[in-house]
Parts: structure tokens; C-alpha cells; sequence
């Protein structure tokens, strides 16, 4: 059987900005900034993007073009069967599965939140109706409803089912939020919400640097989809006449831009609100409180019920088009390693993540430490892991990989991306893992 490949560039690109936005940045990023000081946060985030994740998801583009395969069998296959670099692949693929589980459960919701829009049921006390339904069987049921759209889709395959489904969700994503975002900046109040976000305060970030920093760094490989594999995965679909760094500067400049505009959708709304919960003490009270503030906004502003319809309609798009692109590494490492039928690797996985991720909706501490804690450190290391790969064990031949397709200018970097590669970033990831694993051990350096 010969393997899929994208039927277009733009096809191909959709995809991977579809995997990129997500609540990584409607959810987890509001969330981060108002934890992290606002503007500060914003500042420190967009450095790393371009300094770390631009070059990251080029060393990912990389070992999935020249590999054709998923992750551990990439990494396995281009080292020549070394099975150590084979068990550092099947670490992505691992927290892929892990990643999926907390995913879907916040899918759920958003499902949920969507639906309750269309007769205003969290209207009343946005605060209430969240503690109701967060954690538990309500969740359980939300979440499996989620995880099963994610699986519809993966099961269609890369052409039929994923560049199909992102080629309408992407466009249709970026036009809703372009309106929303119109609206939320013109709402009274909003003029707060946007000097927090966008006014940058210095004192903030010098006298918490290394926090925003470890924040900033989890949340920029979070929202790139780097160092799970996806970007491996999906680059296994391509052929040699792709300009990796070209179509990768795109998709992280869509991203980011996608991510700032929720961004003047959210901090507007949750200033503009003059209930219950107002305010960044709010949006910073958790992963839950987002929803209460926006859920509060919606329910006092004129026009609120359709809005909130076109909001979390939106962020149901955007989630689904990056929990497929989860589901996909461990479909591709059963279809390519062990010679699955699609079918059969989507329905014993999706079957597997119905366990785990109700595990999630039934216990809020493990939620938290997963979706918080555990999820940054696991891809901070696998993004080091990758990039040491690329760097000293395929070395040279990264440049000719990272080259092919290329025009004379981006040629010229690669030379220079190979040597950052090699040496700076993955130092800084692994200088942003220690740190985070001593603060989790209670030990604080700074
Ligand atoms: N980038 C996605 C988001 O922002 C999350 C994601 C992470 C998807 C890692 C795939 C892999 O929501």
C-alpha cells in the first residue's frame, strides 16, 4: 500500500495551522498572560516563537519529510535502528495519548458551552453552571462526544479526512474571529482590557523573569504543536518540492496572528464584564475561570446569546482541528509500524483515550497537574530530544533535507539554523526543564 500525501500545499499548510490553532491559544493562552503579567508574558512569548519555535518546527518538517514515517519509526529508521533514538520517537507518540486526554476533556466543555449558547443555559450564574458540569459523568459524556468527532475525522484519512475537514475550519476560524474581535474591542470597558494586554510592564517581567520565561517557553511550543511530533507527522505526508521554511514561517506567522486576535476577542470581554468575575484575577484563577468571566461576558452584553453561539463554535473548530492532528501520531505509528488498517488503529485508540481521558474528567487534581504541569515538561523535553537528533545525528543531512525545495536565500540559513539547532536551543530547553522540574520538587532557584 502505498502512503498518503497532501493534495496541495495550501492543503497541507491549512492542516498544520489547524493543529497549531486551538485552545493553546483561546484557552491556555489568556490564561498564561493574565498569569504571568499581561503585555510582559506577550513580549517574552513572541521572542521564543521566533527564536525557538520557528526553528523547532523546521527540525520537526525535517525528520518527518526525510523520514516518511512517524515519530519512532522516523527516529528509529534515520539513525539506523538505533533503538534508544526509536524510544525517544515513541516518547511523542506517548505524549500525544497523554496530551489528547486532557485535550478532549476541555473539548467537552467547549462542546458543551457551544450547545448551551444556543438557549443561553449558563446565562443565569456562569459561575454555577461551570462548577456543575467541569469534572465528573457530565464531562465523562462531553468528552467522549468530542473524542468522537476527532475520530471521524482522522479515520478519512490525510486527503478525505484531514485536509478536507481543516480546508473549511481554518478560513472559517480566522473570518469569525476577525468579526468577534470587532465587536469585543468596541464594547464598553474594553479600553482596560487591552492596555493589560497590550501595554508592555517591565517591572512586572524583571522582577518574575524566570517564571514568565518558563511559562512563555511551554506555551510557545504548546501552541506550535512542537515536540509531540505532529509537525513530524504531518511533514511525513509532504513530497520534495515543499519549501519547509517557508511554509513554516507561514504557519507560525498565522498562528501567532490567530493567537493575538483571541486575544483582542478575550481580554476586551473579560474587562468589559461587571459582574461577578471581573478582571485577570479571574481569568487567572485556573483553567476553569475563563469560561465563567467569558460566560459572565456574554450573558450581559447585547448581542451576547448569538455571539457566544459564534465564539465557542469557533473554538470547537479550532480544537478539533488540533485534536485530530493528535490522534494522528499514534494512528500513523500503528498504520506504518505494526501494518494497522487506519480503521481499526483510529477505533483502538480513540477506545484507549475514552479510558484516560475520563480518568481526566473524573479527577480535577489530575487534570490540573496534566494539563498544567506534566504537558509542558514532556514537550520541552521531546522538542530537545528531536533537535538533538536533527542536529548531531543527522547533522549535514539536515541541511540538504531542510535545502530541498528551497530558493538560494533560505538555503543560505541553513548553515545557521543547523548550528542553533545543535547547540543553543536545545540548551535552553533543557535549561527551561530543569528549572521547571526543581521548581516542581519544591526547590526554588530564583
Ligand atoms: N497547538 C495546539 C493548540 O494550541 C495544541 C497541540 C499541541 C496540538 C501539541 C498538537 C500537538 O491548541
Amino acid at each position: 500500500m502505498t502512503r498518503e500525501s497532501w493534495r496541495t500545499r495550501l492543503g497541507f499548510i491549512l492542516a498544520a495551522v489547524g493543529s497549531a490553532v486551538g485552545l493553546g491559544n483561546v484557552w491556555r493562552f489568556p490564561w498564561m498572560t493574565a498569569e504571568n503579567g499581561g503585555s510582559a508574558f506577550l513580549v517574552v512569548y513572541l521572542a521564543i516563537i521566533l527564536l525557538v519555535g520557528v526553528p523547532g518546527l523546521l527540525a520537526e518538517f525535517v525528520i518527518g519529510r526525510r523520514s516518511q514515517r512517524n515519530p519512532a519509526g522516523a527516529l528509529y529508521r534515520l539513525s539506523s535502528g538505533s533503538k534508544s533514538w526509536g524510544a525517544v520517537g515513541l516518547f511523542g507518540v506517548v505524549t500525544a495519548v497523554v496530551l489528547l486526554s486532557f485535550y478532549s476533556v476541555v473539548g467537552g466543555w467547549i462542546l458543551r458551552y457551544f450547545l448551551a449558547s444556543f438557549t443561553g443555559g449558563y446565562f443565569g450564574s456562569p459561575g454555577q453552571y461551570f462548577g456543575a458540569i467541569d469534572f465528573g459523568l457530565p464531562a465523562v459524556g462531553f468528552h467522549v462526544g468530542f473524542l468522537a468527532l476527532t475520530a471521524l475525522v482522522v479515520v478519512g484519512g490525510i486527503r478525505d479526512g484531514i485536509e478536507r475537514a481543516t480546508k473549511v475550519m481554518m478560513p472559517a476560524i480566522i473570518v469569525l474571529l476577525i468579526a468577534l474581535a470587532g465587536w469585543a474591542v468596541t464594547r464598553p470597558g474594553a479600553g482596560a482590557g487591552l492596555s493589560f494586554y497590550l501595554d508592555f510592564d517591565g517591572t512586572y517581567l524583571r522582577a518574575n523573569f524566570f517564571d514568565v520565561l518558563g511559562a512563555a517557553a511551554g506555551q510557545a511550543l504548546f501552541t506550535l504543536s512542537l515536540g509531540v511530533g505532529t509537525m513530524i507527522t504531518y511533514a511525513s505526508y509532504l513530497g520534495d518540492d515543499h519549501n519547509l521554511a517557508s511554509d513554516g514561517s507561514l504557519i507560525a506567522v498565522l498562528n501567532t496572528g490567530v493567537g493575538v486576535l483571541a486575544g483582542l476577542v478575550v481580554f476586551p470581554l473579560l474587562f468589559a464584564t461587571v459582574g461577578e468575575l471581573t478582571g485577570p484575577a479571574a481569568a487567572g484563577g485556573g483553567p476553569g475561570a475563563l469560561f465563567v468571566s467569558l460566560a459572565g461576558a456574554f450573558s450581559q452584553l447585547p448581542f451576547g446569546q448569538p455571539l457566544a453561539v459564534v465564539f465557542f463554535g469557533v473554538i470547537v473548530l479550532a480544537a478539533l482541528s488540533s485534536s485530530i492532528s493528535m490522534l494522528e501520531i499514534p494512528v500513523a505509528y500503528l498504520v506504518d509500524e505494526f501494518g494497522l488498517e487506519r480503521r481499526t488503529a483510529t477505533a483502538a485508540l480513540t477506545c484507549l483515550v475514552l479510558v484516560t481521558g475520563s480518568a481526566n474528567a473524573l479527577n480535577p487534581g489530575l487534570f490540573g497537574f496534566v494539563a498544567g504541569t506534566l504537558v509542558d515538561l514532556m514537550l520541552t523535553a521531546g522538542l530537545a530530544g528531536f533537535l538533538v537528533f536533527v542536529g548531531w545525528v543527522l547533522g549535514k543531512d539536515a541541511v540538504t533535507e531542510f535545502s530541498s525545495g528551497a530558493g538560494s536565500r533560505v538555503r543560505s540559513l541553513g548553515p545557521a539554523w543547523l548550528w542553533s539547532v545543535r547547540t543553543i536551543l536545545p540548551l535552553f530547553l533543557l535549561g527551561t526543564l530543569a528549572v521547571n522540574l526543581l521548581a516542581l520538587a519544591g526547590v526554588s532557584l530564583f
